[in-house]
C-alpha cells in the first residue's frame, strides 16, 4: 500500500507512529544560502496544543508554511525530517500534499480578507474542502456548511451561505476561515496569528472559539503567537523561537513561570501585567539572515553571553522537563 492510500484510509503508516502526531527532527530551511530555520526539533502528541512564540522574523510562519508543504524544494533548500502520522512530509509529492492540506491538516491565517476568495460566496468556499476531500454531494456540502457556520457562531447561517466575504465583518470572515479549516475534522490545525488582524475586543472570543473547536474534535494544534503569556494560557506546550532556532521548549506553565533561556526570560519581562509600571524590551533586534552569528544566534543581545557563545552553537539539553539551547543555563 502506498503512502497516499494509507493516509486516505486513516491508518497510521508505521506501527511506531503511536505517540507523536507530528515529529520534526533537525529540520533546516535555507533561502538563497541564508539559513531561515536551523535544526528545528519538536514533537506534538495527538490532542496536544503547542504555542510557537517569538518576535517578528523568528521564522514561525516559515515553519508553518513548510509543515503544510507551501515552502518546498526547489524554491527553498530543505534538510532534516517532518513526519506527520509517520509519513515523511518532505518526500511527499505535491498531489499527495494536496490530499493532506485542508483535510488532515487545517490552516488558519492571520488575515481572512487575504485568505478568502472575494469572487466566491462563503458557502462555496466552505463546501470546497468537503467536496474535494470528502466527496460530498452539492446538497450534503450545503447542509454541512450550515452546520459548520453554526458551530463557529455565525448567526442565521442559512441566510449567509450566499454572502460574499466583503459582505461580512472581519470577525465573521475569521469565523468563516475557521469553519473552512475545521471542515474535514483535521488532526492537526495550524493557526498563524489567528486573531492579530482583529479588534482587541473580539480577539479573545475568536481564540476561545478555535480552542473550543480544537478540543471538541480532539485535534492537535500549533498556534503561532507573539505573546508568551497568551501562548502559555491557551497551549499545553510552548516552543520559543529566536532567529530560526528553537531556544526553549516545554510545558507552558514552566516555560512562562520559570524560563531557563535568557531570551525566554527577556520575553517574559516584556509581558505587560496589571499593576506593573513598566515593561523591559529586549535591547537590539534579530540579526539579518546574511549576518547570523556562528555560535548562539541570541549571543549579541544576551546579557549572559561569554566568548564561547559567539563561537559555538549550544547543543540542546534536557533540563527540568524542557529542551533548552544555552551554554549558561544556570
Ligand atoms: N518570501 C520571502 N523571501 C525572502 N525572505 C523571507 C520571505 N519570507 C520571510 N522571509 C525571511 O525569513 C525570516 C523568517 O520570516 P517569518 O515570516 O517566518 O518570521 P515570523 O516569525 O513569522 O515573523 P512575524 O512574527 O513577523 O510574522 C525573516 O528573516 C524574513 O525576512
Ligand atoms: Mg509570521
Amino acid at each position: 500500500m502506498n503512502q497516499v492510500s494509507v493516509l486516505a484510509q486513516n491508518i497510521p503508516v508505521e506501527s511506531h507512529a503511536e505517540a507523536s502526531l507530528l515529529e520534526v527532527r533537525d529540520f533546516s530551511l535555507r533561502r538563497k544560502k541564508a539559513t531561515v530555520l536551523d535544526r528545528i526539533t519538536l514533537s506534538l502528541s495527538p490532542g496536544e496544543t503547542l504555542g510557537l512564540i517569538g518576535e517578528s522574523g523568528a521564522g514561525k510562519s516559515t515553519l508553518a508554511m513548510a509543515l503544510i508543504g507551501l515552502l518546498r524544494a526547489p524554491e527553498v533548500e530543505i534538510e532534516g525530517s517532518l513526519r506527520f502520522r509517520g509519513t515523511e512530509l518532505t518526500a511527499l509529492k505535491e498531489a499527495d500534499f494536496r490530499r493532506l492540506r485542508g483535510n488532515k491538516i487545517g490552516l488558519i491565517f492571520q488575515d481572512a480578507t487575504a485568505a478568502l476568495n472575494p469572487c466566491f460566496t462563503v458557502g462555496k468556499q466552505i463546501a470546497e474542502p468537503l467536496r474535494r476531500h470528502l466527496g460530498l454531494s452539492a446538497s450534503a456540502c450545503r447542509a454541512r456548511a450550515v452546520e459548520l457556520m453554526q458551530s463557529v457562531g455565525i448567526p442565521e447561517p442559512r441566510l449567509r451561505l450566499d454572502a460574499y466575504p466583503h459582505e461580512l465583518s472581519g470577525g465573521m470572515q475569521q469565523r468563516i476561515m475557521i469553519a473552512i479549516a475545521l471542515a474535514c475534522n483535521p488532526e492537526l490545525l495550524l493557526a498563524d496569528e489567528p486573531t492579530s488582524a482583529l479588534d482587541v475586543t473580539i480577539q479573545a472570543q475568536i481564540m476561545e472559539l478555535i480552542l473550543d473547536r480544537v478540543r471538541a474534535l480532539n485535534s492537535s494544534a500549533i498556534f503561532v503567537l507573539h505573546d508568551l503569556a497568551l501562548g502559555a494560557q491557551v497551549c499545553d506546550r510552548i516552543a520559543v523561537m529566536y532567529a530560526g532556532q528553537i531556544v526553549e521548549e516545554g510545558p507552558s506553565e514552566r516555560v512562562l513561570n520559570a524560563p531557563l533561556h535568557p531570551y525566554t526570560q527577556g520575553l517574559k519581562s516584556c509581558v505587560v501585567e496589571l499593576g506593573m509600571p513598566t515593561l523591559t524590551p529586549i535591547p537590539g533586534q534579530i540579526p539579518p539572515l546574511d549576518a547570523m552569528p556562528n555560535g548562539c544566534r541570541f549571543a549579541p543581545r544576551c546579557p549572559k553571553a561569554q566568548a564561547i557563545c559567539g563561537e559555538q552553537r549550544p547543543e540542546t539539553q534536557t533540563r527540568d522537563g524542557r529542551q533548552v539551547a544555552c551554554w549558561f543555563i544556570d
